[in-house]
């Protein structure tokens, strides 16, 4: 059997071993796309395909911390029912033994292209090359090697290959770092997706790194989504360990030029990374996201106890309005709906049993004020003066509490939150803006509090098929 094989049979033994532990672990998600064992990191290769969409994603099946990355790989026909299949990619070659690090998909001549970096640490000299996989069926991946090696002026710190087409040519682009420590997204261009340009620097200015880029039109607008690491938190800004955002404007192909304005966050939560899109045959652009950020020490997730970590987003579709991204759960989700536990006005206050699987509406707001408390964990507070969203909850470490805050620029007229047992999304002003958190509530507690006037619909949702 060869090295690709045994590492391919190695992580379903693994799985197999830890399966039912995991399946039972009360905070296990249950419509979420979770580590089906071990780690589970970005969001890679989103693609749909023949009408089926494929979503990868970085995987350490044999441990709860970072490693040699294999990519795990689910489909769906639906964007809320996800099938696992064996991993598409394994750490099994000399150009990836450290890693089949992050990367993309996109279809050529009925097949399917997935573009990744192969992570090569040897004594502790990293090196990185941007390689290529293939498929006819979608489901065995044949490896084609190394088609890109770093350029002069770069670190190996050069990785995540993100690859669209435009007119007659196919674009990448890549998160890397300059010789002098500096962060920066880089482009190459292709007739074939095979002879690879060096177009050089489409974007920089701060960080010491920007990892994981993805560069789409939306709405007449070029965006640019990268998550920078190496930014100091500023105000109620960039609290997490590292960000994860975008920048608008207008990409001149010809001069390789990107006129853009400032950094926006994506995600105001305290887990969100390496956000992934794909434009789907409806032509929706949907994002998912990883719910967890790098360097955050593992053994503080109750979880690593029972062999798994971390979860994806649900997948959300995105528009630019005034300039700015605004993200929704996918129309599909509604079909997770399985019963309706409180439909009506609320005066004042609503107090409700609810499970670990729910969604939460708030609709026509009218108040001056409004809290959320769940399942006496984390609460959510509007303050009407300064039209600031905050999420508390306590740390994770048991030290005390933490918060995230978020301002709105239009008056607060709706709340969606997604509950899925360890996790929290809260979409504001159809997602405006946006809160993605893990939250480890003692596993007894059942009850959502909201104070306020307005209308609330409350539904207990399904379990995602294939799970
Ligand atoms: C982002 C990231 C990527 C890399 C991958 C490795 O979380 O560090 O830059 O490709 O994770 O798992």
């Amino acid at each position: 059997m060869n090295e690709d094989q045994q590492l391919r049979n190695q992580a379903e033994l693994e799985v197999k071993a830890n399966q039912k532990n995991i399946i039972e672990d009360a905070y296990y998600p249950s419509y979420h796309v979770a580590p089906p064992v071990g780690l589970i990191n970005d969001p890679n290769g989103l693609i749909q395909w023949n009408g089926t969409y494929h979503l990868f994603y970085q995987w350490m099946p044999f441990k709860t911390g970072h490693g040699s990355k294999f990519w795990g790989h689910l489909s769906s026909a639906n964007l809320v029912d996800w099938t696992r299949h064996a991993a598409a990619l394994t750490p099994s070659d000399w150009f990836d033994k450290d890693g089949v690090y992050s990367g993309s998909a996109i279809e050529k001549d009925d097949q399917l292209y997935l573009f990744y970096t192969g992570n090569v640490k040897t004594d502790d000299i990293r090196d990185a090359y941007q390689c290529l996989a293939t498929s006819t069926d979608g489901i065995h991946f044949e490896k084609e090697g190394v088609q890109i090696s770093v350029p002069e002026g770069f670190t190996a710190h050069f990785r995540d290959p993100k690859v669209w087409k435009k007119d007659d040519k196919y674009y990448m682009v890549i998160g890397a770092q300059t010789i002098e420590e500096k962060g920066t997204v880089v482009g190459f261009e292709s007739f074939d997706l095979k002879r690879w340009e060096f177009n050089g620097v489409l974007a920089d200015g701060f960080g010491y790194m920007w990892e994981c880029p993805d560069f789409f039109t939306l709405d007449g607008v070029d965006i640019l989504l990268f998550s920078p690491q190496g930014l100091e938190s500023h105000g109620i800004d960039y609290q997490n360990v590292h960000q994860s955002g975008y920048i608008t404007g207008k990409l001149d192909y010809q001069n390789w030029h990107f006129d853009h304005g400032d950094f926006t966050e994506l995600d105001r939560g305290f887990e969100f990374y390496a956000p992934q899109t794909t434009e789907d045959a409806y032509g929706r652009r949907i994002l998912i996201g990883w719910m967890g950020v790098p360097d955050q020490d593992e053994e503080l997730h109750p979880t690593h106890e029972n062999k798994w970590i971390h979860q994806l987003t649900l997948p959300r579709e995105l528009h630019v309005r005034s300039g700015h991204i605004f993200q929704k759960p996918v129309e599909e989700l509604k079909d997770l709906r399985e019963k309706t536990l409180y439909d009506g006005d609320v005066t004042e206050l609503l107090e409700l049993d609810i499970s670990r699987s729910a969604e939460v509406n708030i609709h026509e707001i009218d108040d001056e004020k409004l809290h959320i408390d769940l399942f006496d964990y984390a609460t959510i507070d509007f303050n009407k003066s300064d039209r600031t969203i905050t999420l508390t909850r306590p740390r994770l470490d048991g030290n005390g509490l933490e918060k995230r805050v978020g301002k709105l620029r239009e008056p607060l007229n709706s709340i969606q939150a997604y509950i899925d047992h360890s996790s929290l999304e809260i979409f504001v002003n159809d997602g405006e803006l946006v809160f993605s958190s893990r939250m480890f509530a003692a596993v007894e507690d059942k009850g959502l509090t909201v104070k306020t006037n307005a209308r609330v619909k409350v539904y207990a949702l399904r379990s995602m098929i294939g799970r």
